[in-house]
């Protein structure tokens, strides 16, 4: 068992393969931490309780009988509001007489095999029971009744425990949830560095990493996804903490709208760290016999360095959230001809694009927005899910038989959480769009968001969305979200329900993403927003790649796929080939290799020289496919340290495959370079199989190849494939 109980003591002990977490029940009543970090034996802890000296301004909690414990001092499993820890509050509801006290204490516990899934809500998942532990720690405020579980699921072959909780009305009254993260951790001391992901549309999941500091540091979205400019991410991490070495906690939301993570530092320089949902704009009224459940927070602890941090979430994540047909199948190389042609495309320059792909080796043609309605700019239409006959001039059906007669598979664009003000449904249903009565309606890419909290909506818009993928061979749906949600309520809930809008309507997109994943298991999901303005692990439970960014530069999208490395896996992140500026179409293909490959261009447009380039690309893809896609990846220069080169690699995980890609952003002064390569077997002889050199993995490791004499120009690029032999 991964998890235990030691009665004498009445000590949780959670053993994940690279941490040890260790919470008490202390006095008989109090939900106390103790420890998270790497691997510790069953010894005494006693000694992790003490974090801070009692001050006189330390209120006494009222039950307590030892010296020394004031619940403002005291590491809390779970913190709670008013009730005499002024840190931050990871829980309060607002109980039915109007005060906000909350004080929860321990009632009883649960062990068991395996782990239960969140109901109408993403969470990861295990393939046997064997896979995991999970724990239900029952807690209750005592004066109003409010029951809370904490949920921890530890996993036996991951550095990986998972947390949520679930909040239970049992009482005669409702009463107000204000408050409800996923996890909060008490960490010892305050010597971390927080590493987060931000950015904007075109430049999603840089990386930020600065020390923390006294006081509250956070990253939020209000936005109702999880959004371009903060992601449902952070670390933190050991000072010294690189690549390879260092204590690094990863901490990730399964949830795809507002979410907050705060960090706060105390005057005893102790770190508390809570993740949820954002409790600004929340507030959830709990009706007496209902339940309402957090989303999942996954925690990741290694003391071997970030890189190591990354792999358990990819390995996790490949493993126990991507779900479906396509978690382990190979993925059709596909061409979308959104940067081809926009919108202006008719039937015969969609078949055109077809032939030249089949030409070329490709085996999918996506056609992107514009294809239903009166749909020529981005002003119509959302929501008029039927085909654009005038430019379709032999329906959906034709168009998809002449493309699947010429051997390729078929994809579609929706953007089902969206309205055009210009668009027969806005017309027979102007109420459907988010509102709030006769305030105005913000408009953003000439559009607003349809109200998938209410249940006529979105039944009508999955009706719609059904008809074209039962009648159609589709094989591949890209889901985009091209704005976010303003003036935010719902005419169809009363007044103390409007606080539930935003997660309404992200259980709402929930819903109809469960119903596609069910009703076509077939079907190859994309999640996108503006790019990857919701690239976030609640996406990846329904669809297992998401469109990283619309910026497909290769030289900017390096900080973008770097940043997204940190938590998600390659094969989630869907990356593609365009006949963008400045580089080269080697470069463009080694870059978007490290993703879910695929081009995104008009191919009625390349030069004869081009097209013989790319089929031989496609060779090369699927050559590599195996060891990117399932491969481990090590990040060996990241673009965040060095602004002239970057490197990366995928070993197989039988570690006879390596693949090396060396990207020259610019050309430096210094040319001695030596590149110590990451995750092969010392044992092992490797052939780099384009000069037929045999090098040791202890070599490639510990010496590195001298690639001094390589391309070094703006721009250029290489890989280096290794066999073992
Ligand atoms: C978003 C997506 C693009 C494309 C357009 C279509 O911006 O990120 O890939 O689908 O919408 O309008």
């Amino acid at each position: 068992m991964a998890i235990k109980f030691i009665e004498e003591s009445k000590t949780f002990k959670l053993d994940s393969k690279t941490s040890s977490y260790i919470f008490r029940v202390f006095e008989g009543e109090y939900l106390v931490h103790y420890y998270y970090g790497a691997n510790i034996p069953d010894t005494d802890v006693d000694e992790l309780r003490e974090r801070a000296d009692f001050a006189s301004f330390c209120p006494d909690s009222p039950s307590a009988r030892v010296f020394n414990f004031s619940p403002d001092i005291t590491p809390f499993e779970y913190s709670t509001f008013g009730a005499g820890d002024f840190r931050l509050s990871a829980f309060a509801v607002e109980n039915p007489q109007g005060d906000k006290i909350t004080d929860l204490r321990y009632v009883s516990h649960n062990i068991y095999k395996g782990k239960k899934p969140i109901p109408d809500m993403p969470s990861t998942y295990v393939n046997s029971d064997h896979e995991a532990d999970t724990l239900e720690v029952l807690t209750e405020d005592k004066i109003t009744g409010v029951l809370v579980t904490l949920i921890y699921t530890v996993f036996n072959d991951y550095g990986v425990i998972t947390r949520r909780v679930k909040v239970e009305n049992k009482t005669d009254k409702p009463f107000y949830i204000d408050t409800i993260h996923s996890a909060c951790v008490d960490l010892p001391g305050m010597e971390y560095d927080m590493l987060d992901l931000y950015g904007k549309w075109g430049k999603e999941r840089s990386m930020d990493r600065h020390p923390i500091h006294r006081g509250i540091q956070s990253i939020k979205s209000k936005r109702g996804s999880s959004s371009h400019n903060h992601n449902p991410f952070t670390a933190l991490i050991s000072k010294n903490a690189t690549e390879d070495y260092g204590d690094c906690y990863g901490f990730n939301l399964v949830y795809s709208s507002n979410f907050s993570i705060d960090v706060e530092v105390d005057g005893s320089a102790c770190t508390r760290l809570v993740m949820g949902i954002n409790p600004e704009g929340f507030k959830w009224y709990l009706e007496p016999d209902e339940e309402f459940c957090s989303p999942e927070a996954v925690m990741v602890f290694t003391n071997q360095g970030l890189g190591e941090m990354s792999r358990i979430f990819h390995r996790f994540y490949s493993n126990n959230l991507i779900r479906g047909k396509w978690k382990k199948a190979k993925r059709p190389l596909l061409i979308n001809n959104w940067e081809g042609t926009g919108m202006n495309f008719d039937h015969n320059k969609l078949v055109s694009i077809a032939k030249h792909a089949k030409d070329i080796g490709l085996e999918m043609l996506v056609m992107d927005d514009g294809w239903f309605g009166h749909r020529d700019d981005d002003r119509t239409s959302l929501g008029d899910w039927f085909v654009a006959d005038y430019k379709l001039e032999k329906g959906l059906g034709g168009l998809i038989k002449d493309v699947n007669d010429l051997g390729l598979k078929f994809g579609i664009w929706f953007e089902p959480e969206m309205i055009s003000p210009e668009s027969e449904i806005y017309k027979a249903h102007p109420d459907w769009c988010i509102h709030v009565g006769n305030r105005d309606r913000s408009i953003a890419r000439n559009q607003y968001v349809i109200d998938f909290s209410r249940q006529e909506v979105r039944d009508y818009v999955y009706s719609m969305m059904h008809k074209i993928l039962s009648e159609n061979n589709i094989d591949y749906l890209k889901w985009d979200f091209n704005r976010n949600l303003t003036e935010v309520a719902a005419e169809h809930l009363p007044k103390e329900r409007q606080g539930e809008v935003f997660h309404r309507f992200m259980l709402g997109t929930y819903e109809i993403m469960g119903k596609l994943t069910t009703d076509f298991p077939h079907l190859l999901i994309e999640n996108c927003s503006g790019g990857g303005g919701r690239f976030d692990a609640g996406m990846l439970y329904y669809s297992p790649q998401i469109w990283t960014s619309d910026n497909t530069d290769p030289i900017e999208r390096l900080t973008i796929q770097f940043g997204t490395s940190m938590c998600y896996p390659t094969s989630t992140m869907g990356a593609h080939v365009s006949a963008n500026r400045r580089t080269g179409y080697e470069t463009k293909m080694n870059v978007a290799l490290w993703g879910s490959f695929g081009y995104e261009l008009d191919p009625d447009k390349l030069t004869q020289e081009e097209k013989e380039e790319i089929k031989a690309q496609v060779e090369l893809y699927h050559r590599y496919y195996n060891v990117i896609h399932y491969g481990d990846l090590y990040r060996l220069i990241t673009p965040f340290e060095n602004e002239f080169k970057v490197a990366w690699e995928h070993v197989s995980e039988d570690k006879n495959e390596a693949l090396v890609t060396v990207v020259q952003i610019k050309k430096a002064y210094e040319q001695f370079f030596m590149l110590r390569l990451k995750g092969l077997d010392t044992e092992k002889v490797y052939v780099d199989q384009e000069s037929g050199k045999k090098y040791s993995g202890a070599y490639l490791m510990n010496a590195g190849l001298n690639l001094t004499h390589k391309p070094n120009g703006d721009g250029q690029s290489y890989r280096i494939h290794l066999i073992a032999e």
